[in-house]
């Protein structure tokens, strides 16, 4: 698509010269006489520059860049005047006007201004395009979370989202930590600034403090310049301190003290700088046994754990595995440029049955390579890993045989009917049992769970 310029000039005869030579170029020109016409065609049609003329009758250039700006704020403006005067080139330059071309004008210096400011517009475009990706990707409804848990914690995103305040996201690894911390930064009013990551457990505990707070020019050898830190580079924005629970406790009264107070002292400076960094911070392990045994500050816990979110494993959600699995073969498929309709029963069976200790990263991984491996088009047991085909889901090692065989039935009954949202037909066909036989064990456990409420004496 051609490029769409618009020259506002008086003079009739050189913007008819310019129309004519941008025409040449490849771009597409509108012209006007005028500041009231060019308006009216701006709030008819979209234009990537706009070439104005300062003096004009009626309204002069300065106003219509002003009515220009509500109009029309993406678009890039080149004035021409063929009196500059610093006066005007303030306001002008104040008004967002990104250039100057001086009258009489010399068309390739023109040409090649207009270049420029169609690459400029060009990298808007495309910087605007990566955020709206970004943003898109951590749409919450790209989250898949159909269980009760999880919808639980989507609408603690969407609140905590909307304000300032610390969050602090558990749970074990690959449940999803880093991806609800970027929902909570892109569904929120700092989603256009930036989501920074630190990983407290990569950084050599002697450079933390520097690279969070910053340093000025010879505050230690090596220090050449000033450099900025990620608490001051994520202004405005959120910084995610990624595996909390690995930060030195060295460290840990001035992480207090730039929440607190939202100011640093970089490191080797007198002054403390404000920054306006919101934190979501996430750990795996337990924080609160950290403070017990004196690993983690109490002060700081409780400062950064005003909002804590708790991401459940996925074995006690197996009502999202069929969900996350549909998820993930549609996006291998278009990485792989494959055309994988779905798994079998029996390999679905598996990942229901399975522990998933390496929770949803874990499950992403089986399926990507299941869907490299697999010839047709439904993915069968043989391409799942050896170590998921031969693992069961443990039962407690206590009572009987019997108790332990109808504890795992009723426990893998009660999930093979989540994971179908009730269907007892479907489920009954993963079971591999009739549905007159689901209905009847159903019945069963109904007995028992009725018959030890009654019997249970209350304690
Ligand atoms: N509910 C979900 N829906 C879709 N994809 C998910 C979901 N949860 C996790 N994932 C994917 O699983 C992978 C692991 O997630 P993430 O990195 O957020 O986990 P984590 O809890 O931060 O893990 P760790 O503690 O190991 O850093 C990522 O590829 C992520 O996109
Ligand atoms: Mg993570």
């Amino acid at each position: 698509m051609p490029h769409r310029i618009l020259i506002v000039d008086d003079e009739r005869a050189l913007r008819e010269e310019l129309a004519e030579f941008f025409h040449d170029q490849n771009l597409h020109c509108a012209i006007a006489g005028d500041a009231e016409q060019a308006l009216k065609l701006v709030r008819e049609q979209d234009f990537d520059i706009v070439l104005t003329d300062i003096r004009m009758p009626g309204i002069d250039g300065i106003e219509f860049v002003w009515q220009l700006r509500d109009l029309a704020p993406e678009t890039l403006v080149l004035m021409m005047t063929a009196h500059p005067s610093v006066d005007s080139a303030v306001s002008a330059l104040r008004l967002g006007v990104i250039d100057y071309v001086i009258k009489p004008l010399v068309l390739q210096d023109l040409l090649h201004k207009v270049q420029h400011l169609i690459e400029f517009r060009e990298q808007q475009r495309e910087l605007h395009w990566y955020r709206q990706q970004a943003q898109a990707h951590y749409d919450l409804s790209n989250i898949v979370g159909h269980s009760k848990a999880m919808q639980e914690v989507f609408s603690v995103v969407e609140k905590v989202a909307q304000n300032s305040s610390p969050v602090l996201i558990t749970g074990e690894s690959g449940t999803g930590k880093e991806l609800v911390a970027r929902a909570i930064h892109y569904n929120g009013g700092r989603k256009e600034e930036r989501f920074v990551v630190v990983n407290c457990s990569a950084i050599p505990a002697a450079l933390i403090e520097a690279e969070l707070f910053g340093y000025v020019k010879g505050a230690f050898t090596g220090a050449e310049h000033d450099r900025k830190g990620l608490f001051a580079v994520a202004s405005g924005g959120t910084l995610f301190l990624d595996e909390l629970g690995e930060l030195p406790l060295e460290q840990q009264p001035k992480l207090l003290r730039a929440t607190e107070n939202q100011e640093i002292l970089p490191v080797g400076a007198n002054e403390a700088v404000s920054v306006d960094t919101r934190i979501v911070a996430s750990t795996n392990k337990d924080l609160r046994q950290e403070v017990k045994e004196g690993r983690f500050r109490e002060d700081l816990y409780y400062r950064l754990s005003v909002v804590t979110i708790h991401m459940p494993p996925l074995r006690d959600r197996r009502e999202d595995i069929p969900r996350l699995v549909d998820r993930f073969v549609g996006q291998f498929n278009g990485e792989l440029r494959r055309q994988i309709r779905g798994l079998s029963n029996e390999a679905l069976r598996r990942l229901l049955s399975y522990e998933w200790k390496g929770n949803v990263r874990e499950l992403r991984n089986v399926i990507e390579r299941a869907v490299m491996f697999t010839e047709g088009d439904l993915i069968t047991p043989d391409v799942l890993p050896t170590h998921l085909m031969e693992a069961t889901h443990p039962a407690e090692t206590t009572g009987t045989l019997r108790d332990a065989v109808q504890k795992f039935e009723s426990e893998y009954i009660d999930a093979i009917l989540r994971a179908t949202d009730g269907d007892k037909a479907r489920a009954a066909e993963l079971l591999g049992v009739s549905l007159s036989s689901l209905y009847r064990r159903l019945q069963r456990f109904d007995g028992q769970t009725a018959a030890t409420a009654e019997g249970d004496p209350p304690s």
